[in-house]
């Protein structure tokens, strides 16, 4: 398929920006709130005449002339700190696969995508999809994109690629319906992972907190030595992130997961005890969380001026990418009572229904799904491949941590990324959390929790 793209006449690479930054967190990300580069790799913007191949053999059922074209949209929010730069490693992959087609690259701004994925939903609604996009493995995808018949399904390329025997077999079932496979996946993310900034630790005479107990005393400690806020949070979608890292910790696993298949109750007195842990939790972060974005909140500790604070592991690809050094300016050990647990999300992407440019869109599809693609993409993203057959060599200490914990781990979804509820649960909990940051009010969220179980569940 690749070699009806090679074959373009694309003798003029160029450097093309295209990124398109909307908005951003009322923080910014703290790496770059203006997009990410958009690299046009071998770029041909002069190929709409790409002409026709007769050997493809991966798309018959595409009807028309105008072939893979000169260039691939791909919508993600991958913009800063750290993630822009792995998603440049792979787009660089893709020029030297495909250095007939143009990357546009219409990143948005802001952590999680909470902008990002607000323009994509306008855009899917005015039927002007982005030809291929970053999508959460999980309920995300299916209770969402699928459900609404926006994406196509891939079951072809798994076929041409391999794929199913280098995938994770946990994985694929959260990117299926029905026997279709609608994703690549290019990454597994732990999002229970607590950061820490040794020096501060030792100063205060702390060790690593291994239990919730221990964590809130660390604080306490911290807190009487005159730190106002130990623990550095961002803005709400990353509460929402500390809160399920949180109540995964004072429930276990068994229960978490039986809060998302019907088996525990919302309104359990195991959801009470720990939504009031996440409320005590919650006292020892920073006033001015709200304007501040994940970026903010890891840098708060790098500095010293925050002890803790708990991220998904694209913190350490932010770290890094400011020359940090692990295990001296940063530690980590996972959210304290939750070791032995790895709460996952996974980054994937998907072919629109309706791409405008389909064949180029499953050229960037096959790269995002390659080792090779995988191997240069997540080393710097500080996530580990979905792909099961790494090189560990291009890998550094934390992410070969996360590689045996994955392997070794009981594995759980994460809410806020996407894994364990569609998009209209997950905003009614997210409402529920904005008020709550508000009132602090542990019943009326509890309240509002059971009503968003009722209404999605
Ligand atoms: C997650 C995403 C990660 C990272 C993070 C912060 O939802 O899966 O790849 O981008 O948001 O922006």
């Amino acid at each position: 398929m690749r070699n009806r793209m090679l074959k373009l006449m694309s003798l003029f690479a160029a450097l093309a920006l295209v990124a398109s930054a909307c908005g951003g967190s009322s923080g910014g990300d703290a790496g770059d709130e203006s997009g990410s580069d958009s690299t046009a790799v071998g770029s041909d913007d002069t190929t709409d005449d790409t002409t026709d191949d007769t050997t493809d053999d991966t798309t018959d059922d595409t009807t028309d002339e105008e072939t893979a074209g000169g260039s691939v949209e791909v919508f993600s929010w991958w913009t800063g700190g750290g993630e822009a730069a792995g998603l440049d490693a792979m787009i660089e992959v893709f020029g030297s696969t495909d250095p007939g087609i143009t990357f546009e690259n219409s990143a948005v701004a802001g952590g999680a995508g909470t902008n990002a994925r607000a323009v994509l939903a306008s855009r899917l609604q005015a039927g002007d999809p982005p030809d291929s996009w970053q999508g959460h493995a999980g309920q995300e995808l299916i209770g969402t994109y699928v459900a609404a018949d926006q994406i196509e399904p891939l079951n072809f390329l798994y076929d041409e690629q391999g794929w199913l025997d280098v995938m994770p077999e946990t994985l694929i079932p959260l990117i299926s319906k029905d026997g279709n496979i609608y994703s690549v996946p290019v990454n597994i993310h732990r999002a229970n992972v607590l950061w820490s900034n040794p020096t501060v630790l030792s100063d205060a005479g702390i060790e690593m907190p291994t239990s919730l107990d221990e964590f809130i005393a660390a604080m306490e400690t911290l807190k009487s030595g005159g730190m106002d806020a130990p623990l550095a949070m961002g803005e709400q979608w990353t509460s929402l992130h500390l809160m399920e890292t949180i109540m995964l910790a004072s429930m276990g696993p068994d229960s978490w997961n039986g809060l998302w298949d019907g088996s525990v109750a919302w309104d359990s007195a195991e959801v009470t005890k720990a939504l009031e842990d996440y409320n005590t939790v919650l006292g020892y972060t920073n006033s001015d969380s709200s304007s501040l974005s994940w970026q903010d909140a890891g840098q708060l500790v790098l500095d010293g001026n925050a002890a803790f604070n708990i991220m998904g592991d694209w913190q350490e690809g932010f770290f890094r990418e400011l020359g940090k050094e692990p295990g001296t300016d940063y530690v980590w050990s996972a959210t304290p009572g939750s070791d032995g647990v790895f709460q996952f999300l996974s980054d994937s992407f998907v072919l629109a229904k309706g791409a405008p440019n389909r064949d180029a869109a499953i050229a960037w599809l096959t790269v995002a799904g390659s080792n090779q693609g995988q191997d240069a993409f997540n080393p710097v993203k500080g996530s580990i491949p979905a792909r099961n057959d790494a090189d560990r060599s291009l890998y550094g200490e934390y992410l070969l941590s996360a590689m045996d914990d994955w392997a070794s781990n009981t594995v759980v979804g994460s809410l806020t990324h996407g894994v364990v509820a569609n998009d209209s649960w997950k905003s009614e909990i997210d409402s529920a959390v904005g008020l709550f940051l508000i009132d602090k009010d542990v019943a009326n969220l509890q309240t509002a929790l059971v009503a968003a179980h009722a209404a999605n569940g």
